[in-house]
């Protein structure tokens, strides 16, 4: 516990078990965020203007793998209201977050500091991280924590809400593929974890992360920023700043996308740097596939193309990527056909 970051009161100089050697460390120039990143605008999606805008999802997905979506239909008082509550939780005493703190994957909630592997790693990512699951909210809600005292009914409107957000982006997604209506509902997006991030200032950002450059292995991803910038997505070979933009959501197709779309689609790189500011919490939301579910190459897709990537369920995908120590090329190499 006294390993939580959240729980420290001031820090002076960052402790040598946080600085990365020099090749991985994100340097010292400051990435402002880029404008290279599409934004995509929900306005109108049940008008004429909808082919339009399913146009836009594919191409961003297809090119960045990354972007922002604004009118999203989630209320701005709902995604206020859920900052402010894990802010809050964050913020607890010590001792009202020790029941939560666990390394166990398959703790029902857990509560841990940089990564899972915290005793074996080199080198620790400056973060806490809160992660349990939300759907079906009965199954799971008397799991979460009790305080701040609206935790539960607060977090439990804002999954229900986000979960039919990214239903809908999964929806035109599937349009824009060609997929018949409803492809992605069901198993292959039946689970969904909140992963909550959160980062207190850091006294040299130059030399440590806030989260490893990776690629999410879900279906996919959507990010609540927040106002505060550390976001970054590899384009071109170099780093770009993703703009916390006021209201808007952060999507990430997963790398279950890429393996569906038959490698139509893509998966951005990307990772979280600090800063010696503000603290920093961003509310991820991720829909993943049942774990005995088959994952493939949607057959509506591919008429003559020839399958990329062979059958498998989300369990044996997740076991390699896990055992490739989180390295997507290596995991998805593993299914290549
Ligand atoms: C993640 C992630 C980014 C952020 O949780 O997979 O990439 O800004 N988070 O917290
Ligand atoms: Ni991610």
């Amino acid at each position: 516990m006294e390993v939580l970051t959240s729980n420290w009161s001031s820090v002076q100089s960052l402790p040598e078990s946080y600085v990365f050697p020099p090749a991985r460390r994100p340097g010292t120039d400051d990435i402002p965020p880029s404008k290279d990143i599409p934004i995509i605008d929900l306005e109108g999606i049940d008008g004429p203007g909808r082919f339009g805008i399913v146009q836009h999802i594919i191409k961003a997905s297809q090119n960045s793998g990354l972007f922002q979506v604004i009118n999203h239909g989630v209320s701005r008082d709902l995604t206020d209201q859920t900052m402010r509550i894990f802010q809050e939780f964050f913020a607890l005493p010590a001792e009202l977050k020790a029941r939560f703190y666990s390394n166990d994957l398959n703790s029902s909630c857990r509560l841990y500091t940089s990564t899972l592997n915290y005793e074996k790693e080199a080198t620790h990512y400056w973060r806490d991280n809160l992660t349990h699951r939300c759907h079906p909210l009965e199954d799971h809600i008397d799991h979460w924590p009790e305080n701040p005292p609206d935790y539960r009914s607060m977090v439990g409107k804002y999954s229900i809400e986000v979960r039919k957000f990214l239903l809908t982006m999964l929806e035109l997604i599937g349009e824009g593929m060609g997929l018949e209506t409803g492809y992605f509902e069901g198993e292959l997006s039946k689970t969904q974890l909140v992963s909550v991030n959160h980062h207190i200032p850091c006294p040299d950002p130059s030399l440590t992360l806030g989260m490893p450059e990776h690629c999410d292995p879900n279906l996919i991803s959507m990010l609540q920023q927040g106002n505060v910038c550390g976001l970054q997505a590899l384009k071109d070979g170099g780093w770009i700043g993703i703009e916390p933009l006021p209201n808007a959501f952060v999507v990430i197709p997963g790398l279950q996308l890429r393996v569906i779309s038959n490698g139509m689609l893509t998966s951005a790189v990307h990772r979280v740097v600090t800063n010696s500011k503000e603290s920093r919490t961003t509310i991820g939301t991720f829909l993943t596939p049942s774990n005995d579910i088959q994952i493939r190459p949607a057959d509506g897709l591919l008429g003559s193309l020839t399958p990329m990537y062979r059958g498998y369920t989300y369990k044996e995908f997740f076991s390699r990527f896990t055992s490739n120590d989180c390295d997507a090329e290596k995991a998805l190499g593993c299914f290549k056909l």
